[in-house]
């Protein structure tokens, strides 16, 4: 996974982090989502991890509580042979068996094959960021695409407690 997100630092506009991450770092972040029941998935062929994708909260507010932002990312060598495919709807179905209700991919906009990725598993675009990242010298829009997860707003959460529906509705 390290290698998979390293080079993606490097080479492209999907991840927004600058650095090689540490590897402690990525175990951290695991164990967080894994700790918050949120899935952290990988795609192995042969025994190689050949990408991997996984959920976290959307914002630390807990109003936020039933929305998640995830990432995606395959092997540089991989790409473009169905791996996303496969990985984006394990994903979403992981999901559907956590209180999640909605999620978010915050996509570059120039990133193409992640945008068409998303858009054939069911992300509908929700708006543009303008010039919000800056990376490899130049200002970069990003893309915020939504899907809605099992129930989604179609009724209250199941841990909602009560109390604040208004009558009548
Ligand atoms: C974006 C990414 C996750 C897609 O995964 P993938 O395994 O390469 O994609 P797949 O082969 O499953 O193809 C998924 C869809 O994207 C399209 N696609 C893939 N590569 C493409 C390319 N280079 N140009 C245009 N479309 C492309 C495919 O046509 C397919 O659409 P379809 O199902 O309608 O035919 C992968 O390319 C990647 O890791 N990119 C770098 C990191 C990144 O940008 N991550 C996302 C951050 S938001």
């Amino acid at each position: 996974m390290l290698d998979i997100y390293g080079y993606h630092i490097q080479h492209g506009l999907g991840p927004f982090d600058l650095e090689p991450l540490h590897p402690d770092e990525l175990k951290r972040r695991r164990k967080a989502m894994l700790k918050r029941r949120l899935p952290h998935l990988v795609a192995d062929l042969d025994g190689t991890v050949v990408g991997y994708a996984y959920a976290a909260p959307f914002r630390k507010r807990p109003a936020y509580r039933y929305t998640v932002e995830h990432s995606i990312y395959v092997h540089k060598d991989f790409r473009g042979m169905g791996i996303g495919r496969r990985l984006l709807p394990a994903l979403i179905a992981a999901l559907e068996q956590t209180k999640t209700r909605q999620m978010i991919a915050v996509v570059d906009s120039s990133n193409i094959p992640s945008r068409r990725l998303h858009e054939a598993c069911g992300f509908i675009e929700a708006g543009v960021l303008r010039s919000v990242g800056f990376k490899f010298g130049r200002w970069t829009d990003s893309v915020f695409l939504q899907r809605p997860v099992g129930a989604a707003d179609g009724r209250l959460p199941d841990d909602h407690l009560g109390g604040t529906v208004p009558a009548g509705e």
